[in-house]
């Protein structure tokens, strides 16, 4: 099996976890859902961020200590693994001792390579970014990005990242899938082109970190430290890490790309490690028009959507509203509509009208078709024709196509349910009606099998009452057997007002 290896960023325990989090993790599991239907050998990783000044203010803010601070909200963030139904197969925290001794590995690496120096550093710091600004990147006193800096000159260790913008380009140039999408890409190569200065990899003044390896008064910067995530959960330095390491796909907001698309290659090129093979950054999601900030209290709590709406219905929307790498607006009425229509109305309805048929019309039993006119053959044939455009969707990162394309089957079923007309097929043609809803069926597991990525919860209910075993994609393959009981359908998704 192909390796494939998909990673959330690490999260920040500052605060617990909002729409945003919500949505780089069910993005990056539905990606990994699909690959591992498609045969590939998945991991996918996601965990918490848990060093640097914002970790420790916010701690001491509450009077406890960073530890006591971090177990408890980073729980909070594997909580929303179960809630959102992710299948990460691993959860990293910074502060675990198989990160340290990575992040420590990798500075030595950096010490060896001759890319670190002892230096001193003056400038402005961003806690809330954990990012350093120069004076002239300043606007109205705030860093670029509206966070407040504070002043900082100690000593610090360097990062001779102005020697790795040549290195950079020549990558790049010859990556071109390395930075996506493109309208990113070429963010990150002006600001290459327009030079890198050494970067500050060191703090003197902060005590929460991964100790500088031989000089015990310093701590890593909060970012090398937390890049390192996607190296120590594969068990780098140790052999075999390179399994996955060369198919590694970092999802990220676009906030976060620079840290990606320059610190990151930078650091792993000059310890003699490839450059991920891609770093894809998604848009940002305002709600009802508004920038999501804790003043304004308008944060949407993943945990109390997913109580409402289930967890199936609020991935759903996510990951088919929004023109994936766009940014977008998180509204009640566009998502409540999106519920009723492409869920409730559309989906929902196709099955329950032909299994709730089936349980009450037809012995609960899925019936033995009769000889299969050119309509069905057609209708069955669809979903499965669907999985070279639904695997390019997702090789491509446009995740929405991915419901879009599958709905426009789901039309095609409710058309084909209203054109044949089984509740009249009953009397007059028997044998019909079991061909037109064998049919039906058969439609129905495939588009299950289809859908598993986006509505897991949903298409685990619905492979169970066919009592389909299998469900990777091979199965489309399968063609449903006949004669099969099937339990009372409930409905499968709820409609709102
Ligand atoms: N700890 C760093 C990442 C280190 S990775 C080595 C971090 N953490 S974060 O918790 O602040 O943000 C995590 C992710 O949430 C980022 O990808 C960010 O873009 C995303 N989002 C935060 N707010 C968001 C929206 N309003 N909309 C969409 N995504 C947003 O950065």
């Amino acid at each position: 099996m192909k390796p494939f290896y998909i990673t959330t960023p690490i999260y920040y325990v500052n605060d617990k976890p909002h729409i945003g989090h919500a949505y780089t993790s069910l993005a990056c599991d539905m990606i990994a859902r699909f690959k591992r239907l498609d045969g590939f050998d998945v991991k996918f990783l996601t965990g918490t961020d848990e060093h640097g000044q914002k970790i420790e203010k916010a701690a001491a803010a509450k009077g406890i200590s960073p530890q006591d601070f971090v177990d408890e909200i980073s729980q909070s963030f594997r909580n929303l693994s179960t809630i959102l139904n992710l299948t990460n197969d691993d959860f990293i925290r910074t502060t675990e001792p198989r990160h340290k001794q990575a992040a420590q590995h990798l500075w030595n690496q950096l010490v060896a390579s001759g890319n670190i120096y002892l230096g001193e550093y003056a400038g402005w710091y961003a806690v809330r970014d954990e990012a350093f600004y120069q004076e002239d990147e300043l606007i109205d006193g705030k860093a670029p990005t509206g966070a407040e800096v504070e002043w900082i000159k100690e000593s610090s260790y360097f990062f001779k990242l102005s020697a790795w913008a040549e290195p950079l380009l020549e990558y790049y140039a010859n990556h071109p899938e390395a930075i996506q999408p493109e309208s990113r890409r070429n963010e990150v190569l002006r600001f290459i082109e327009g030079g890198l200065k050494d970067l500050s990899i060191s703090r003197r003044t902060l005590k929460w970190g991964v100790p500088v390896p031989g000089d015990s008064d310093h701590v890593m910067y909060v970012w090398l430290d937390a890049l390192t995530n996607y190296l120590s959960a594969l068990g780098y330095p140790s052999d075999g890490y390179q399994k996955y390491w060369d198919q590694a796909i970092h999802m990220v907001g676009k906030d976060i790309i620079r840290f990606h698309s320059v610190y990151w290659p930078a650091f792993l090129m000059a310890a003699g490690i490839t450059p991920p093979k891609t770093v894809f950054a998604h848009g940002w999601w305002t709600v009802e028009g508004e920038k999501m900030s804790k003043s304004l209290g308008n944060a949407i709590d993943p945990v109390e959507m997913v109580d409402t709406y289930g967890a199936d219905a609020f991935r759903y929307f996510l990951l088919r509203d929004l023109s994936f790498g766009q940014d977008g607006d998180f509204s009640k009425v566009t998502f409540i509509n999106r519920l009723n229509t492409d869920l409730a109305n559309a989906y929902g309805n196709l099955c329950q009208r032909v299994l709730s048929f089936i349980y009450k019309n037809a012995d609960a039993t899925i019936p033995t078709p009769g000889e299969f006119m050119p309509e069905d053959k057609a209708l069955m044939a669809m979903p499965k024709a669907l999985l070279p455009n639904l695997r390019s969707a997702i090789d491509n990162f446009h995740l929405h196509r991915y419901g879009e394309t599958i709905w426009q089957i789901i039309g095609e079923g409710n058309r084909y349910v209203d054109a044949q007309k089984p509740w009249s097929l009953k009397k007059e043609d028997p044998v019909r009606m079991a061909t037109v809803l064998y049919t039906l069926c058969e439609l129905i597991r495939q588009i299950a099998v289809l859908t598993q990525p986006i509505l897991p919860l949903a298409s685990a209910k619905i492979l169970a009452i066919l009592s389909q075993e299998k469900s990777d994609f091979s199965a489309l393959e399968v063609a449903l057997k006949p004669g099969l009981k099937i339990d009372e359908p409930q409905p499968l998704f709820a409609k709102y007002v």
